[in-house]
């Protein structure tokens, strides 16, 4: 009998290029610590190996492997593997930033949870040929959808370490978000479910600061983000000059929620939203994203955002204080720091609802917002559509009936920007394109 032994089932990925580095990433299906050994070519035949080496991994990260390469040209593509026990994985490709360029697609994701559908939004990320994927958050979900699941998910509730790690395994089965990120680098930001829902990291901290740390070293073990000692995960990329990437980090540092049901609060418990000093992005990371965005030499300054940050309003009270008007003076203050900054743009992701408008400091446009509906996660929003836009009049378009992604095509002198929805069965729908002209 013939057996076909891969050792490789979670094929491989790579992410955080930058334009002579890159992280690439695979996990080894084995019972004890094992060497593995990488290989990075500029040609897909791996007749010219540029880099190459050997890793150790072990159960004490699942044995996942990741490896930062650098050293490399910029603007280029690459092809990597990996060979464990004479057995080669998949072949990824990826890319490392161009230094000077007048065009570049990046396509923004968030919410997927395995329960609720397939991940199809990969499946066209190809086919548009985009040259990065960011990821905005709940990249997993802590748990499951158990009556009537679109397709089941037989792990338990993630509540520490393997149960955390047990979710990313389980996500990385899907076929489209393995053959998307074989061949697409991607950008991470967590947001609430890689923990659990609506949580601030500065109260987890304090009454279970385990669960905190468990569930941040699984997703530092299995995304492909550049390591460091602290959990930190605000960072920036540089695009040429045509595009600065700002990914930040809206639950670690953040003040506990003003009020809970943080959605639609009841009585006046949302009052606290626009009391002074509250934090979101807690005060170092405040500092730098300010300074980052007011220095930027790019053309677009694109803000790589977890939670809603333009205005949501109804009957005269913020319908969610999970998102950043929960935090409405310092959201104020950052937004009007920065009123005189050219060609800022927030993409976010958090309400699986589509979502295009203004972002506003004393009434007066301080960039756009682009929100991305759910990779799968469904919105429940539909009926208060009509209501959310009458209300807020700079919110200028709003579709909470499909799933999808948004995809962002940056040129010298404009944006343009294509909200796509997948319905139940993988079909794709443009839902509505804008045009932005760079100022
Ligand atoms: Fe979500």
């Amino acid at each position: 009998m013939l057996y076909f032994i891969t050792f490789f089932d979670f094929s491989v990925m790579s992410g955080d290029a930058d334009t002579n580095s890159f992280v690439i990433w695979t996990r080894i299906s084995a019972y004890r610590p094992v060497s593995v050994l990488y290989e990075v070519a500029e040609d897909s035949l791996f007749n010219k190996i540029v880099k190459s080496g050997e890793v150790k991994t072990d159960s004490s990260r699942d044995w996942t492997v990741k490896v930062l390469i650098s050293g490399l040209s910029s603007g280029k593509t690459y092809y990597y593997r990996f060979k464990y026990n004479n057995v080669y994985s998949p072949i990824g490709k990826t890319i490392t930033l161009p230094r000077s360029t007048n065009k570049f697609k990046i396509a923004i994701l968030s919410c997927q949870h395995f329960s609720e559908n397939y991940f199809w939004s990969y499946k066209y990320l190809l086919e548009d040929s985009v040259d990065i994927i960011v990821f905005l958050g709940d990249f997993i979900y802590e748990y499951s959808v158990y009556r009537n699941p679109r397709r089941p998910d037989p792990t338990p509730y993630a509540n520490d370490l393997s149960t955390y790690r047990a979710k990313y395994r389980l996500y990385y089965t899907d076929p489209y978000l393995k053959e998307a990120l074989r061949n697409i680098p991607i950008y991470v930001i967590w947001d609430d479910h890689e923990v659990v829902n609506d949580y601030s990291g500065k109260t987890m901290k304090y009454y279970n600061p385990r669960r905190l740390i468990d569930a941040y070293r699984a997703f530092f073990e299995y995304v492909p983000i550049r390591d460091n000692d602290s959990f930190r995960i605000y960072r920036s990329f540089n695009i040429g000059n045509l595009v600065e990437v700002f990914l930040i980090d809206g639950r670690q540092y953040r003040d506990e929620m003003v009020c809970r049901p943080t959605f639609n609060p009841r009585d006046n418990c949302y009052k606290m939203a626009f009391s002074e000093g509250r934090t979101m992005l807690g005060k170092e990371q405040k500092e730098w994203l300010i300074s980052g965005v007011l220095n930027s030499k790019s053309k677009w300054k694109f803000v790589a955002n977890n939670v809603m940050i333009m205005d949501m309003f109804k009957d005269n009270k913020p319908l969610n204080v999970d998102q950043w008007d929960g935090y409405y003076a310092e959201k104020k203050e950052f937004l009007c720091k920065i009123k005189n900054v050219k060609n800022v743009i927030f993409g976010t992701g958090d309400t699986h609802v589509f979502y295009f408008g203004e972002v506003l400091c004393d009434k007066k446009r301080v960039a756009y917002e682009v929100i991305t509906a759910g990779v799968s996660s469904p919105s429940g929003l539909k009926a208060l559509s009509d209501t959310i836009l009458r209300q807020n009049p700079h919110i200028k378009f709003m579709n909470a009936e499909y799933r999808g992604y948004v995809r962002l095509d940056f040129y010298n002198d404009s944006l343009n920007v294509y909200f796509f929805g997948t319905d139940e069965v993988g079909n794709r729908v443009l839902l509505r394109k804008e045009k932005i002209l760079s100022d």
